[in-house]
């Protein structure tokens, strides 16, 4: 008798997330596992897609998203995730979680960049699993906890200061609690101006949660710039202090001073993962973005707003062009956008380029999907690194750009059966063509979805068609650390 599964995916060049060469097979799918792999002619599917030419490959994984709102907002949300074959999202980042918190009025910046206050309703982690739950997202959700978040509610919105110890002993157990509840890691953004109060002891005081639960310390360092080694430093001893691993978020060098430094960067993480557990994460472009900042705005770092509360027609357009409109210089023509968000041109591509090759580098997209006018990152990432930086350019094989994306990031994050084809792993699963693919969104157009991603399923569902859009499933989950 013919085995039947609910979906095989015949004669596809299946990427395995491993870094290992594609090779030509067969993949079955039944419920929301991978049930078989290679040449499976004699079996039949419930669903059958005849693949020649196309790769299969482990879903993709965002290693640094800002996502905690949006997993919620159903799964046209999911969008701009799903259309570049990305099937889980790792949340929390850059020291900004939405749970858990109890916020009395509208969180400072840059914690409003995952919602207003409204979005802030989830004052236990658990209150934010259930949701998940009742209301499942269209991608699976890997959530961090985040520093900024803890240190608003129990500083009492009074955050611009370190933390007493008590208060810092409030967040631990506040972390502790998380992590019980299905948090997977405590992030910090300490290059943040509420957050650049906290000392390396208080992050340590509060990090110590972490060791029971073998939790990842996550985080947007104190200075990418001039400061960038000294904060490698301190992400390191903050790792070896209370015995986690670390992922720094967003690797780079800032600032025209500091170009080709990623060099010695590398290197110095090189040199570190002999003695503790040290990964990062990249997004393959030279400009970053954020909430913008009056006091970090020069007249001849280029920066591009991406949205603007009391002027959201200016989204899109140049400061130093709003300025000279306006008869103002930029640091005034800032103030007078905000609250806001910006895109900052201020990275050299030589060393975009050296960390996206590096071994060790994962792909995150640090999208912001509130913007009006986002950065492009957060449609294009993932077929850009495929299209552009592998295909294109040959920085990479497809096969690394691929364990960028799955397999390693699987591993840092301790995702168990994610990231990977075997047998017996979930069916996060993306088919797409190498020859097409290629992201679209740019500076000025960025909220186009990818070429070349031609279905995607998530958890065995198929969540998005290419031509038709997300297929309105919402088949996404609650994904926790298993540390290894
Ligand atoms: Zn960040
Ligand atoms: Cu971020």
């Amino acid at each position: 008798m013919t085995r039947r599964y609910d979906l095989i995916i015949r004669d596809a060049l299946l990427i395995d997330g491993s870094g290992a060469g594609a090779r030509r097979g067969d993949l079955a799918v039944e419920g929301d596992r991978i049930a078989a792999l290679g040449d499976l002619s004699a079996a039949a599917g419930e669903r059958e897609i005849q693949a020649a030419g196309r790769v299969l490959a482990p879903g993709f994984i965002d290693a640094h998203t800002h996502d905690d709102h949006a997993v919620l907002c159903g799964p046209e949300c999911m969008t701009c995730k799903l259309s570049q074959g990305v099937t889980t999202v790792v949340t929390g980042n850059c020291g900004i979680s939405l749970a858990p918190a109890r916020m009395t009025k509208r969180p400072p910046a840059p914690l409003d960049l995952v919602g207003g206050t409204e979005a802030w309703a989830y004052p236990s982690f658990a209150d934010y699993a259930e949701r998940l739950r009742r209301n499942p997202p269209a991608v699976n959700t890997y959530a961090l906890i985040g520093h900024m978040s803890l240190r608003v509610e129990a500083m009492d919105h009074d955050i611009e200061r370190p933390a007493t110890d008590k208060e810092a002993a409030r967040m631990k157990e506040r972390l502790t609690e998380a992590l019980s509840q299905g948090g997977s890691g405590f992030s910090t953004g300490l290059w943040y101006p509420p957050s650049r109060h906290a000392p390396t002891d208080e992050v340590i005081a509060v990090a110590e949660a972490l060791r029971d639960h073998g939790g990842l310390y996550v985080t947007h360092m104190r200075d990418e710039g001039d400061g960038v080694l000294d904060s490698i430093e301190e992400t390191l001893k903050i790792g070896r202090d209370t015995g986690s691993a670390v992922v720094i978020s967003h690797l780079k060098c800032m600032l025209p001073q500091n170009f080709g430094r990623s060099a010695e960067a590398l290197a110095r993480i090189d040199e570190a993962v002999k003695a503790q557990k040290v990964g990062f994460d990249v997004y393959p472009y030279p400009a970053g973005s954020t909430a913008l900042m009056p006091d970090r705005v020069s007249a001849n770092l280029p920066i591009q707003i991406s949205s603007s509360e009391p002027h959201p027609e200016m989204a899109g357009r140049m400061l130093n062009d709003i300025a000279a409109e306006w008869g103002v210089d930029p640091v005034e023509a800032a103030k007078r956008l905000l609250p806001a968000a910006a895109i900052y041109f201020f990275m050299h591509e030589d060393d975009v380029r050296r960390i996206l090759a590096h071994p060790r580098s994962m792909i995150g997209s640090d999208g912001i999907p509130s913007n009006d006018m986002p950065h492009p990152r957060l449609w294009g990432t993932f077929p850009r690194v495929l299209g552009h930086y592998a295909r294109e350019l040959g920085l990479i094989t497809l096969e690394q750009a691929v364990h960028k994306m799955t397999g390693l990031t699987a591993g840092v994050f301790g995702m168990k059966d994610r990231g990977v084809l075997r047998e017996g792993a979930f069916a996060d699963l993306v088919l797409f063509d190498p020859e097409t693919v290629i992201d679209t969104a740019t500076f000025t157009m960025p909220k186009t979805p990818a070429k070349g991603i031609v279905e995607v399923w998530v958890n065995g569902v198929s969540a998005y068609r290419e031509g038709e859009g997300v297929t309105g499933a919402s088949a996404g989950r609650l994904v926790t650390r298993q540390a290894a």
